[in-house]
């Protein structure tokens, strides 16, 4: 039998063949080749500094390793299912380029800690990249809401038009939940910036190795404090899954939204035709797909996210193979997060508002109602009872097919007596937004202040 494999040792036959396609990863993981070559890199400099490698053997190693990464980097590597999986990919090419010298730079490792440790590399760094791109979603959700602070829309609740507000207002609801998407993540990746190299493959490194040293080298701020956890927690995938879901839901409703409103019911925005598709049978339809697939891609990236915890659900201690399932949602994760990211800025930047249908629809459908009720609540009556006049005045326009706007003095004051002429103005809808100035609210006074706000953080981050 051919030895093929670096643990062979104790067995006497080959793998089957099906098996092993089974056993590999290398097809998804060798994306965290450059992780796995700066780990190495790491490991060499603490093997050195532990007296296990001469000074000769690591550079040696060192530039073996430098070279295998650019083997990989230009294409010039083919990977197999025999290879297993990247830490043993790369481990074989760097035998083949220096010879058995490169056998020593697994001592005191274990693909256990090194998967761990290139899982936790790769996401911190994309963890960065998507805390850039949701900033930069959030500046353009900011700017568009400075460029059209004169748009007054309906505010829905149950989907039926509730109260006039600005529709910079509702651009601004999405910057706070953005905010929080950041914060979330941020806080995920504190817990994934600690260096799990050194925990072996469960019970820690019998070798003298500085940890520290080792964490410093690779832009860790902690290392991690038990091998048995350490080579068994997904959590901060786990975390980073839970976080993108939140994320995608918030992006699905801002899609839906944007879908709605693109309607030629809504007709409050029209997407650019760069950002839209057209119907091979239909010649006339333009439609939002980009918003529907951001919709839709929410259901993967959901499912990635019960799948790891499906993966993870009563696993005993330590590692086991079950967690090679952990890349494939992590990395679909990652990559649907960017894309989506990644299209909605120019999306957004180029649709067009149309304010005046904003302003229309607003003016339809009795939303001042609240504030006739307020009118009168100011006049002494309590709220009850005043919800209970305008209610029947409400029930009178719609038997003579008219708008709060469009009733007669006269005809307000048979509900009330405390009806006067600047009851008109009480009714417009900029005097309902206007009249919202509580911090928080939809006032352009309170809005601005919100702008503000949005911009000091924009700046900060
Ligand atoms: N490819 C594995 C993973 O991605 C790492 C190898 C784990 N160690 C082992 N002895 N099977 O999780």
């Amino acid at each position: 039998m051919k030895k093929t494999k670096p643990w062979s040792g104790r067995f006497s036959k080959e793998t089957d063949k099906m098996a092993e396609e089974l056993n590999a990863s290398i097809s998804f993981d060798r994306r965290l080749f450059g992780q796995d070559i700066l780990g190495s890199i790491a490991h060499a400099r603490v093997l050195h500094k532990a007296g296990i490698l001469k000074k000769g053997e690591a550079i040696k190693i060192i530039k073996g390793l430098r070279s295998v990464e650019k083997d990989i980097a230009s294409k010039r590597f083919r990977f197999t299912p025999g290879m297993e999986d990247i830490h043993m990919a790369i481990e074989k090419r760097l035998m083949e380029k220096i010879g058995p010298v490169g056998g020593k730079l697994h001592t005191g490792r274990s693909r256990n800690d090194q998967a761990a440790l290139d899982e936790r590399l790769y996401l911190k760094q994309e963890i960065r990249e998507i805390l850039a791109l949701i900033e930069r979603l959030k500046r353009t959700l900011f700017l568009l809401s400075k460029k059209n602070l004169d748009a007054v829309m309906p505010g829905y609740t149950h989907l039926q038009r509730a109260q006039p507000v600005l529709f910079s207002h509702y651009l601004l609801a999405y910057c706070q939940m953005l905010k929080r998407d950041s914060g979330r993540l941020d806080d995920c990746f504190k817990r994934t910036d600690s260096m799990p190299l050194g925990s072996g493959a469960l019970a820690g490194s019998p070798y003298n190795l500085d940890r520290f040293y080792g964490a410093k080298l690779l832009g860790f701020s902690s290392v991690t404090e038990n091998s048995l956890d350490a080579v068994s927690d997904r959590d901060f995938i786990l975390e980073f899954l839970s976080c993108a879901s939140i994320l995608m839901m918030h992006l699905s409703r801002l899609s839906e939204e944007l879908i709605l409103w693109s309607t030629q019911e809504f007709g409050f925005i029209e997407l650019s035709d760069a950002f839209s598709t057209g119907s091979s049978i239909m010649p006339q339809k333009k439609n939002p797909d980009i918003l529907e697939l951001t919709r839709g891609k929410t259901g993967r990236v959901y499912g990635n996210l019960l799948s790891l915890l499906t993966v993870m659900k009563a696993l005993p201690l330590s590692y086991n193979k079950d967690m090679q399932e952990d890349k494939e949602p992590l990395f679909d994760t990652v990559d649907t997060l960017k894309a989506v990211l990644s299209v909605y800025p120019p999306m957004l930047k180029t649709m067009k508002v149309n304010k005046k249908r904003m302003r229309e629809a607003a003016e339809q459908g009795f939303l001042t109602a609240t504030d006739c009720a307020d009118y009168l609540v100011k006049k002494g009556l309590p709220f009850r009872e005043a919800h209970g006049i305008v209610g029947k005045a409400v029930a009178y326009c719609l038997k003579e097919g008219k708008g709060l706007r469009e009733l007669e003095l006269k005809e307000w004051r048979m509900f009330s007596r405390l009806f006067k002429s600047d009851i008109k103005r009480a009714v417009s809808v900029d005097n309902s937004v206007n009249a919202r100035k509580i911090y928080g609210g939809t006032s352009a006074e309170a809005v601005k202040r919100q702008l503000k706000k949005v911009e000091q953080e924009l700046k900060k981050g």
